[in-house]
């Protein structure tokens, strides 16, 4: 199933957010190596590349995910959530859609300001022109500032957004995260341990 339902979500959404979850982790894993750990120039220049590459990767698909999210209807919340975790959910994942393209682009930013003026290489295939912004050192620096600090940004929020789910997982045994993950979301929503008392409730009646 390709598309979401009004209770799951479809193969499309599944993909796109562990492909972008994915990148945005190694992402920050590579830009904090290239720029925080001492590392041999050759190396630190082709993780640069790298960088840029899998960024540039990840600004295409941010962009399609946010199309994709503005056109495709999505899936009620689970049942057992509160109406505050409804809401707190909702702009969580409201921020890190915007996050997921707007951190890309303060790298890209960063890449068409610097007076260095080099290149980016797509995966050694094509170059990527310069967004038209004015080359100067201080508009590089105020968007290293803001490309680093909506990164950790993104970062921490994600970090929360995951330890929600696995607590809705393992804790509250719900179906928030198998319903991401394309498996056994049960139509009512409401977990194993919903469907364990409903089957529970059966055998009552049929011993009856
Ligand atoms: C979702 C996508 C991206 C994420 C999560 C990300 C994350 C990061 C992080 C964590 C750093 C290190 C910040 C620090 O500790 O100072 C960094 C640095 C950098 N990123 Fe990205 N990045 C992304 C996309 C891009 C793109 C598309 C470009 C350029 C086309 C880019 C260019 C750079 C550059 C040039 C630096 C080094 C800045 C400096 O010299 O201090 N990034 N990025
Ligand atoms: C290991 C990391 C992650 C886990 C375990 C995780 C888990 C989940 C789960 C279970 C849902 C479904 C919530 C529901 O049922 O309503 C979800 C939705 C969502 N997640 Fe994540 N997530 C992770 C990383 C990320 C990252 C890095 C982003 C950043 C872009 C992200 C953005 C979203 C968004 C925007 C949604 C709303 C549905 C959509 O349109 O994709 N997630 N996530």
């Amino acid at each position: 199933m390709l598309r979401n339902s009004e209770t799951r979500f479809g193969l499309v959404t599944i993909v796109l957010h562990w492909t972008i979850a994915v990148l945005i982790f190694g992402l920050i894993l590579i830009g904090f190596v290239m720029r925080r750990v001492e590392i041999d120039p050759a190396l630190q220049f082709s993780l640069y590349q790298w960088h840029k590459s899998f960024g540039f990767t990840a600004l295409g698909l941010a962009l399609l995910r946010a199309i994709w999210w503005l056109v495709e209807r999505n899936p009620s919340p689970v049942p057992s959530l509160s109406p505050l975790e409804r809401k707190a959910s909702r702009v969580t994942h409201d921020t890190l859609i915007a996050l997921a393209i707007v951190v890309p682009l303060a790298g890209w930013a960063i890449a068409s300001t610097s007076t260095l003026d080099i290149p980016s290489f797509y995966f050694n295939v094509m170059v990527i022109p310069h967004l038209p912004l004015a080359k100067s050192e201080a508009s590089e620096n105020f968007w290293i500032f803001v490309h680093a600090l909506l990164a950790y940004v993104t970062l921490g929020l994600a970090a929360i957004h995951a330890a929600a789910a696995l607590y809705h997982h393992f804790m509250r045994r719900d179906a928030v995260l198998t319903r991401m993950l394309g498996s056994g979301a049960p139509s009512s929503g409401m977990g194993a341990r919903g469907a364990q008392k409903r089957d529970d409730i059966v055998v009552r009646r049929n011993d009856q």
